[in-house]
């Protein structure tokens, strides 16, 4: 997830541009650029890092009438200057947000005649193709059009070419753009979302996908006539929030769209690819070892259910921190994946390294490209979540979960493991999890209510079996992490081994009852305990007469949808808690977004 800006008009370009960047900087800050456009007359600034890296770089005191500007979180090429944005070509400039999936096949066809590329990134093809077809019918417009007719995948688009110096191009597929209309006459601005624009416009459009236009000091106009124009928020920081009360109710509404992001070309009809994943790296491999903490643990062991049960080959899971000592006994012909959100985290970083110095292969599943496991370990899937400000983390466990299911059948393929049609089965599932994570009001509103009843009690127990074990785990630290109440992840079937000793009317259990996955089994779990009184909550898309409360899910033909939505519950469920204690939901107390110290 990128943030781009452009601006036309009269007053400082590059000040309105470093402004907005600086206001965007939450979307990602692996990378700067802008470029400076009069008449024949370009600059560009790029600058690794933080944004003040290219406000350092950023030297002229040349007044331009128009600009650009992006700030990069990698998805496709490391983060280099070379990858950062605007991309170029021999007389036009480009800044995007999202994913072109088919980016492969147009840079092969564009070197084929010629185009030199300098970039990894899928970006740098937009240029190239916009020269290509202006090279034969000089028409920046139609040049234009026909760029946005070849791509595929997700994009938000500004483009200025010496060719058309007056212009800023646009285009709005997937990735959000708004175009604004300045205080001034004459001017325009564009943001990617609507922070930057606080006190300089009054009047913008949320473009709606398949929105696009040319933008001049004389005006915007649209390829298409259907656009609504817009007020603004009053604030910034509740701009950069887009509305929502804190940053990890935005990042819980993200999920949908970032898990389409982690699959974006990856996740084909009917087979899976990770093109940053040498096919060398599962050879010879017949273990799977996981290593991470906290959530990111979670994730693995989730991840661990589905490899065996996918792929059928071996995988345990180790929590960093203890992995590091026990002086484990490591094979050569294991494949040590680490997961991070933030690829920092000392634990993990160090367990990595021991991995490797024993010659193990190594991968990790990470959201930050150029962090410190990045560089270490042998091959790095990023999971595209985009920049995670809350503490609690949200869209980094499902995007993990959602990279590493697909990791799993991608085992299994390459290991014959599974049929065509259970991979199919499979896919079809995945493609649907997007659609799983969308929140209805229902279930937010009920979360809000369900808040109230759960503020005191001498503790929670969250249960599950399989896979809803782990989503259990999570959902309870979720829970201890923002609401600082008691509450423990079980295994439904231990229960009876002795915790069942705690039940009663001020012990509360949310249960995950999933329909797909060992129903009876947990049914008869959640009897016991409520037949000693404790108080049950289940998620569940079948009502259960024995809970004191219920939160339903719908009703699908696969256990790992009802995972993602069961997932969105018990995240609600603590943020909504949390909050009624009134501690602060994005900076609990105590804790840390990335824990860098043993
Ligand atoms: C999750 O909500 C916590 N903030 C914490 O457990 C976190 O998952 C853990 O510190 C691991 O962080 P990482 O994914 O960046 O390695």
């Amino acid at each position: 997830m990128c943030g781009i800006v452009g601006y036309i008009g009269n007053k400082n370009t590059q000040e309105i541009l470093l402004a907005g960047l600086k206001e965007l900087e939450y979307r990602g800050y692996d990378s700067a650029g802008i470029a400076l456009l009069d008449q024949n007359k370009i600059e560009v600034f790029k600058a690794l890092g933080k944004l003040h890296n290219l406000e350092e770089k950023v030297n002229t005191n040349k007044e331009y009438p128009l600009g650009i500007g992006h700030t990069r979180w990698a998805t496709h090429g490391k983060p280099t200057e070379l990858n950062a944005h605007p991309h170029m070509g021999e007389y036009s400039y480009v800044v995007h947000n999202g994913i072109i999936e088919n980016y492969k096949e147009l840079k092969e066809e564009l070197m084929k005649v010629g185009h030199k590329f300098v970039s990894q990134t899928d970006t740098e093809v937009i240029v190239h193709l916009f020269e290509f077809f202006y090279n034969k019918t000089p028409n920046s417009k139609e040049a234009f059009l026909n760029t946005i007719k070849k791509l595929e995948g997700a994009y938000s688009i500004l483009l200025i070419s010496k060719v058309d110096p007056d212009n800023i191009f646009f285009f709005k597929h997937g990735s959000p753009l708004i175009v604004a209309r300045g205080l001034e006459k004459g001017e325009v601005l564009f943001s990617s979302s609507d922070s930057p624009l606080i006190g300089l416009s009054n009047e913008v459009v949320y473009l709606e996908d398949g929105v696009g236009g040319i933008a001049n000091k004389d005006g915007i106009n649209f390829f298409n006539d259907n656009v609504t124009w817009a007020g603004l928020p009053t604030s910034k920081q509740f701009a950069q929030k887009d509305g929502f009360r804190f940053f990890m109710e935005k990042e819980i509404y993200e999920q949908s769209d970032v898990v389409t992001d982690s699959m974006i070309g990856r996740l084909g009809e009917n087979e899976i690819s990770f093109d940053e994943f040498p096919a060398s790296l599962i050879d010879g491999i017949e273990e799977i070892k996981i290593c991470a903490c906290g959530t990111s643990f979670h994730a693995g062991l989730t991840a661990s259910y589905l490899f065996e049960r996918l792929a059928r080959v071996r995988c345990s899971v180790e929590i960093a921190s203890e992995f590091r000592y026990k002086d484990p006994l490591l094979n050569k012909n294991t494949l040590f994946i680490v997961i991070s959100q933030s690829g920092e985290t000392a634990d993990t970083l160090e367990a990595l390294k021991m991995a490797k110095k024993a010659g193990l292969k190594t991968l990790v599943v990470c959201n930050v490209d150029n962090s410190s496991m990045t560089r270490v370990a042998d091959a790095t899937i990023l999971t595209r979540a985009g920049v995670e400000k809350g503490v609690a983390s949200t869209k980094a466990f499902s995007t993990q979960t959602v990279v590493l299911w697909m990791m799993g059948l991608y085992f299994a393929n390459h290991k014959n493991t599974i049929t065509k049609e259970k991979l199919e089965e499979e896919i079809k599932a995945l493609r649907e999890v997007p659609q799983a994570l969308i929140i209805q009001d229902e279930m937010h509103e009920k979360t809000k209510r369900l808040s109230k009843r759960y503020l005191h009690g001498h503790g929670f127990f969250f249960i599950g079996r399989d896979v809803f074990f782990p989503l259990a785990l999570e959902g309870a630290l979720k829970l201890k992490e923002i609401s600082y109440l008691h509450a423990e992840g079980y295994p439904a079937g231990e229960m009876k081994h002795g915790p069942i000793a705690l039940a009663d009317p001020e012990l509360f259990t949310i249960a995950l009852m999933p329909q797909n996955l060992l129903y009876d089994k947990i049914k008869s779990n959640v009897e016991e305990l409520s037949a000693r009184d404790s108080t049950i909550c289940s998620i569940s898309p079948l009502e259960f007469d024995l809970s004191d409360d219920f939160i339903r899910t719908k009703k699908t033909n696969h256990y790992m949808l009802e995972f993602f939505e069961m997932l969105v519950a018990l995240q609600l469920l603590s943020m909504e808690i949390s909050v009624r204690l009134g501690n602060d939901v994005d900076m609990p107390r105590n804790l840390a977004k990335s824990v860098t110290v043993e």
